[in-house]
Order: structure tokens, then sequence, then C-alpha cells
């Protein structure tokens, strides 16, 4: 009698299990949210625990041991093979970062500037395409990621046309003629959080740093969304608007990106 009553106890938990189990990938398989939820907050934890460092150095340490050095194609293939097979990072991406490429060529700016620079994965891809005059100005607040994008900026041999800020985006702006000898923008990207696009955007206007031509490409608006940002560039006579649907970086998840060209 209590023979039977053990096995069924353990018969319910091992199916209780694998129902969970089962529910559990079904859920990370179809729902972004949960599966940057899963990596972020759970795995990645877990990993920085047991191994004592971040995934931000995790991805350093790939591009250190496998990029070759000057190499910028090497670099970026590095973190995405690194980004779409170990671990998920929020860097723009392989498929989003065809149309930063093309958006970059169109601009061929001398003056660009990138609100969010994280591992500076994109900051190589920008940089890599500007034109020998030309330079990037990078801002990222978080002190930690700041040394690890300087030194994949130098692993890709980009540390001359790119200078990382480290501050917040909104302190920064307002200082980018006065200190750093900033006359007007030619491209911006925004990739920071998302509810400071269309407050940033409103910063580069009133400071005067946006001139007729000026081209904005926004990130992630389809995923996680920046809508205060659509609402402001789209309808606004200043601005002309093209969207680029894609797919969130390294998943299936749809996502898009923004143009606005600033007609002055
Ligand atoms: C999506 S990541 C940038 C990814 C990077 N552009 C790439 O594609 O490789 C966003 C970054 O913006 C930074 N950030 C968020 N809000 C910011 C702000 N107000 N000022 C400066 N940096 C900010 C975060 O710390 C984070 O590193």
């Amino acid at each position: 009698m209590l023979e039977n009553w053990i096995v069924t106890i353990l018969v319910s938990v091992g199916v209780g299990s694998v129902l969970f189990m089962v529910a559990l990938f079904v859920l990370l398989r179809n729902n972004a949210h949960a599966n940057i939820f899963w990596n972020e907050l759970v795995l990645e934890k877990i990993t920085n625990f047991v191994m004592d460092q971040s995934k931000e150095q995790r991805i350093l340490n790939s591009v250190s041991y496998n990029a070759i050095k000057g190499d910028a194609e090497s670099v970026l293939d590095c973190i995405d093979k690194y980004c779409s097979q170990k671990e998920w990072a929020m860097n723009v991406g392989d498929e989003k970062g065809l149309i930063l490429d093309k958006i970059v060529k169109e601009a061929d700016p001398t003056v660009a500037l990138e609100l969010g620079t994280y591992c500076g994965y994109s900051a190589v891809r920008i940089a890599r395409l500007l034109k020998p005059s030309a330079h990037l100005f990078s801002i990222e607040f978080n002190a930690e990621f700041v040394p690890i994008a300087k030194e994949i900026i130098e692993i890709a041999g980009l540390e001359d046309k790119v200078t990382i800020l480290e501050g917040h985006a909104q302190d920064i702006i307002p200082q980018l003629k006065t200190k750093y000898n900033v006359d007007t923008l030619d491209f911006v990207f925004l990739d920071h959080w998302k509810d400071r696009y269309a407050p940033d955007t409103i910063l580069l206007e009133q400071y005067g740093l946006l001139r007729k031509g000026s081209i904005l490409l926004a990130d992630n608006i389809g995923f996680p969304g920046a809508p205060d940002f659509l609402k402001h560039v789209r309808n606004n006579e200043h601005y002309e608007c093209t969207h680029y649907p894609s797919h969130l970086e390294y998943m299936k998840a749809p996502d898009a990106m923004e143009k606005a060209v600033y007609l002055g």
C-alpha cells in the first residue's frame, strides 16, 4: 500500500517535471521576452557566478582568441557567432547590421554619433565603413562596458576612428559642440534605452546638432519598440521616415529599424 503511494508520487513528479520542461521549451522558442528573460536573468547570472566574469568579458575573450587583429570583419563574425551560438547579447547583430551598413554608406558621414556602445559591435560596423577623414563618437553610460568596447574596437584596428564618451547621452549631447568640437552630425545611430530615443532626438535638435539631410537610424522599433520616438518623427514636417522590417538580433522575433532624415 505504502509502496503504491511512493510510486504514484514519483511518477507524478516525473511527469510534472517533463511537462514543465516541455512548456518552458515551447515558451522560450516562441516568446522573445521569455527567451531574453531566461537568458539574461537566469542562465547569464548562473554562468557569471560560476565563471566569475561577465558575459561581456566572455564576448571580449572570444574576440581576443578567435578574431584576426586589425580585421573588423573577423571581429564582427566572431561576436555574431558567439552571440548566436553561445550567449544572446544586445548587439544590433548580423541581420539588422546589413540595414545599418546600407544607411551608413548612404549617409557617408564625416561626423557620426552612436547612442549606446555596449561591447562596440555596431561601433566596429559603422567605423569600418567610414572614409579616412571621418569620425564616430559613441556614448555609453555603463562603466563596465566602456573598456570592453575599447578593446574590441582596438582589436578591429579602428581605435583612431572611434571615440567612446562615457556618460549619459542626455548629459553629453549638450557638450558635443563645446567640448568635442562637433559642428553638426551627418549620421546618428540610436540604440540606447528606448524611452530616451525621443528626448535625446529633441536634445539633438535643440542643440543645433542636426543639419538638413542628417540621417537618424533607430534600432528596436519593433522590439521592444520606441513609440514616443516614432510619434515624434513620423508626425513631423521636419523628418522624412522610412521603415525597415527585420528580426531581433540572433532571434526569429520580428523587429524593425526606422530611418528619419532631418529636413531642416
Ligand atoms: C542595445 S545596447 C547597444 C548595442 C550596440 N549599439 C551594438 O549594437 O553593438 C544599449 C546600450 O546603451 C547603453 N545606454 C542605455 N541608456 C543610455 C544612456 N541614456 N546614455 C548612455 N548609454 C546608455 C546601455 O548601457 C547599453 O550598453
